[in-house]
């Protein structure tokens, strides 16, 4: 397929990247930039001729058959009018929108006009993440207790990002979106996000966004998920998670420390990957940057599913639903309160409740917990199921 895309700037170069890499077959034939040299130099790098300094003539082109949106986060929901206007199928990056209001709106204009949709959630993809994921739901950890996902840095490498009106907020509207969509994914995403208590604060920079927030989303059927997000953090790109089950744990380092460390005194061209502070001394690079961030896998999803008419994995709706996480994050925030996550259209599951399943000893009592001890005796923790009488067996080895 033909790709227009809009913007030439620091995302759009890592999609170009990627979808040019490894004999590919889609491609981008066609650039947007605000500034005409900054869209000519973006063709040229990336070997194709159409460029232009406007958004309408790149969506609107002929050859054009995909829009893949690379702009800052207040100009997403004028690309998509502009894309449904047009009846271009659009790829939107994150965060959808700066508000829940803004992304339902893209969404009614999407499935208004019968467009393919795809939120481009990168982290969603990550090679550790499909696997883990694939696992977790083959029932390899049990039933989801708490996940924990954290993306932090030193900051973003544009004005327009510390601009709160211009990105809908700071560290949270920026990073946290991708930690909310990763956590949904692993609880299960048509279980209801209810409420959000969240710590926000501005610690480093002159800024009137947070740079810096911790939050916890509850969910309907008794998970917990945390976000924790900075752009105060010194020493590259920090991305983990971890899932914590009933029957096993997930921990996953994405970037910094993947298995490749390397000494240098400081020779080279310099670039150790995305984020990282220094140059020399011991350096943690990555090897495959673009696939450990995603991008490769999201978008073989995303123009299979085009080509197979289905939804691909992570769609507006998605985008929707973590907006409308975030609004109640930022509510939480301000108000140091529990705040309920609030839905103008839930297509998931209603009437999920807290689960939990007691595990039985014996017919009158339930096992609480099993132990070997370091002097080779068993213990077992039980419980009466009718008095509530706690009480323990040893087993002497
Ligand atoms: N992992 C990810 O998925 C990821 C990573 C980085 C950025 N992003 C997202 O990508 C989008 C762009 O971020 P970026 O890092 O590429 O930013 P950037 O500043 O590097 O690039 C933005 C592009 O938009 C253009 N632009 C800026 N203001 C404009 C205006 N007023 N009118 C028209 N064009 C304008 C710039 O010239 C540039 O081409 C944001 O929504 C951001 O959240 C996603």
């Amino acid at each position: 397929m033909n790709i227009a895309m809009l913007g030439s700037g620091f995302i759009a170069r890592f999609y170009a990247t990627s979808l040019h890499a490894q004999r590919r077959i889609d491609r981008v034939t066609m650039v947007y930039s605000r500034n005409k040299d900054n869209a000519q130099r973006f063709a040229k790098d990336y070997g194709f001729q159409d460029f232009t300094d406007d958004m309408e003539v790149a969506i609107n082109h002929s050859s054009v058959d995909v829009v893949v949106i690379s702009l800052p986060n207040h100009l997403h929901e004028e690309a998509v009018a502009a894309c449904a206007k047009a009846k271009k199928h659009v790829l939107c990056t994150k965060p959808l929108g700066r508000t829940a209001a803004e992304a339902k709106r893209m969404l009614d204009l999407v499935e208004e006009a019968g467009i393919f949709a795809g939120y481009l959630e990168d982290l969603c993809y990550t090679p550790k993440f499909l696997k883990s994921l694939e696992s977790i739901k083959n029932g390899s950890l049990g039933r989801v207790l708490w996940t924990k996902s954290r993306e932090a840095h030193p900051g973003p490498h544009s004005d327009w990002f510390w601009d709160k009106e211009k990105s809908g907020g700071g560290a949270m509207i920026d990073l946290a979106c991708h930690c909310i969509e990763i956590g949904r994914n692993y609880i299960g995403k048509k279980v209801k996000p209810i409420e959000v208590m969240c710590w926000a604060d501005t610690q480093v920079h002159p800024i009137e966004a947070e740079d810096h927030a911790i939050g916890l989303i509850k969910y309907a059927n008794g998970a917990i998920g945390q976000f924790e997000v900075s752009w105060c953090f010194r020493g590259g790109m920090d991305l983990r998670d971890e899932v914590m089950g009933t029957e096993g744990t997930v921990w996953i380092n994405n970037f910094l420390r993947t298995g490749f460390e390397t000494f240098t005194t400081g020779g080279g061209d310099g670039y150790v990957a995305e984020k990282t502070e220094v140059n020399k001394g011991w350096l943690f690079p990555v090897g495959d940057e673009a696939h450990e961030l995603g991008y490769p896998n999201m978008f073989t999803d995303m123009f299979s599913a085009l080509e197979e008419k289905r939804e691909p994995l992570e769609t507006f709706y998605d985008g929707y639903v973590v907006n409308a996480i975030l609004d109640a994050a930022y509510k939480s925030a301000e108000t140091k309160l529990w705040e309920p996550v609030v839905f103008e259209d839930w297509r998931g599951e209603d009437g999920v409740t807290y689960e939990k399943h007691n595990a039985s000893y014996d017919a009158d009592h339930f096992l609480i917990k099993e132990e070997k001890l370091p002097n080779g005796d068993k213990k077992l923790i039980l419980k009466h199921k009718i008095s509530g009488e706690l009480s323990q067996k040893v087993t002497q080895a």
